[in-house]
């Protein structure tokens, strides 16, 4: 970053940052697995995955629609997104798509979430 230089005392500072919340992490993952806590549920939340026509986008999109969640689909690719929607919906899903350029977002952001809201009620 600009105007920052990365003297020894910094580094010493964000390596132990990092231990700490590495450290901690692992803590809370160890502690879970032993306690055999319960997950959190997403059933009903409204889950938004950007880059929903793609792989990732898409794989994900499925799991969470199978986990209870009502699906907000973003891609650039019309085609791409309206095919992971169909196959939510095909296995008994709900999600809306929407094609979205995520460079702009923050024209989109207001009408989704005020479409959200609607969904919730
Ligand atoms: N697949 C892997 O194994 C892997 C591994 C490490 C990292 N990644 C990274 O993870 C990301 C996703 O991977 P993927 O395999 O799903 O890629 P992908 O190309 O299959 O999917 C990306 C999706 O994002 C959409 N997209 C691109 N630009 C967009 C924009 N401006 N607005 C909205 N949507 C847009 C595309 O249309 C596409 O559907 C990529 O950045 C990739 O480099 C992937």
């Amino acid at each position: 970053m600009s105007g920052e230089v990365d003297t020894p005392a910094r580094i010493f500072k964000d390596a132990m940052i990092m231990i700490y919340h590495v450290f901690r992490a692992l803590t809370a993952s160890v502690y879970r697995f032993f306690s055999g806590g319960e997950l959190k549920s997403i059933k009903g939340d409204i889950v938004l995955i950007t880059g929903s026509g793609g792989e990732i986008g898409r794989q994900l999109s499925l799991v969470l629609s199978k986990l209870g969640g009502i699906l907000v689909l973003w891609d650039i690719n019309t085609a791409r997104n309206e095919e992971t929607a169909a196959l939510i919906k095909a296995n008994g899903g709900e999600c809306y798509s929407f094609t979205v350029d995520v460079r702009y977002v923050y024209i989109y952001v207001i009408h989704v979430f005020t479409y959200a809201e609607s969904v919730h009620m």
